[in-house]
């Protein structure tokens, strides 16, 4: 899958996705990351990108000269007309299912802004779609487009080896992990729990399930749907539900 990222910070995009399994990825082909100087598309002779929003206002604003002119060569690039996504605390807030479908794409062009944001009308003749990382403002686009490359990368067959498969399940069936542990059997005093040494993989799948649903009733209680559940998942969730309130 080839990810193209219009910025003025490339390097920030290429320092992190260098590193680590997205590194990797790059590495063996898996994924590629292109990266766009938009500064390198303005036709200003001191190089400038930004200018003062008309109407006044504070702050300054990515022109839409360069940001245009960079998409276009993204474009040219590629060869045809791409699915654009435009880095926004106002855009659709990105999620895990979102990642699966864009996991489908061949190319992905995200758009960084940064300042107070880019001129309208670039983005209306680009025709991007907004996507948020979450409700906080940040200082540029270059971090949600990062996020976003992360989650969408290890999606794609053969980027996550077998020793990183297991982060996968997280949000697998609408449910948080279940706690795992490693050696020692005891640290600081903590035992791992005694059914992890059973070697009886059908409780160990049991037991990990139940965590599961303890574990997402505890923290995220509305990821939760019972018609998911088989009649004993059911029976233990209603179980945890009575302790809850003191049934
Ligand atoms: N740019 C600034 N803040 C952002 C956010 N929360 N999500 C996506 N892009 C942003």
């Amino acid at each position: 899958m080839n990810f193209h990222v219009m910025t003025l910070f490339p390097d920030q995009v290429s320092a992190f996705l260098g590193e680590s399994i997205t590194g990797r990825a790059i590495g063996n082909g898996l994924i590629k990351v292109n990266t766009y100087n938009i500064r390198d598309y303005t036709t200003e002779k001191h190089g400038r990108t930004d200018d003062y929003p008309y109407g006044g206002g504070s702050g300054m604003l990515m022109q839409a000269q360069p940001v245009y002119d960079c998409y276009r060569a993204v474009e040219k690039n590629i060869g045809r007309k791409p699915r654009v996504l435009y880095m926004s605390p106002q855009g659709k807030t990105f999620t895990q299912s979102m990642a699966e479908e864009l996991a489908k794409e061949d190319d992905l062009v995200l758009l960084c802004g940064h300042y107070e944001g880019i001129d309208e009308r670039a983005l209306e003749l680009i025709g991007c779609e907004n996507v948020s990382i979450g409700d906080y403002v940040l200082t540029g686009g270059e971090m949600p487009a990062v996020v976003i490359i992360d989650a969408v990368s290890r999606l794609i067959p053969g980027v996550l080896h077998g020793e990183d498969s297991a982060t996968f399940e997280t949000f697998h069936d609408g449910l948080l992990e279940y706690p795992q542990y490693s050696r020692p059997e005891v640290f600081e005093g903590l035992r791992v729990p005694e059914i992890l040494l059973s070697g009886n993989h059908g409780k160990v799948d049991e037991w990990r399930r139940e965590q599961s649903i303890k574990r997402t009733l505890e923290l995220r209680p509305e990821l939760i749907d019972e018609s998911k559940f088989s009649k004993k998942e059911l029976k233990y969730y209603h179980k945890l539900l009575d302790e809850k309130s003191g049934l």
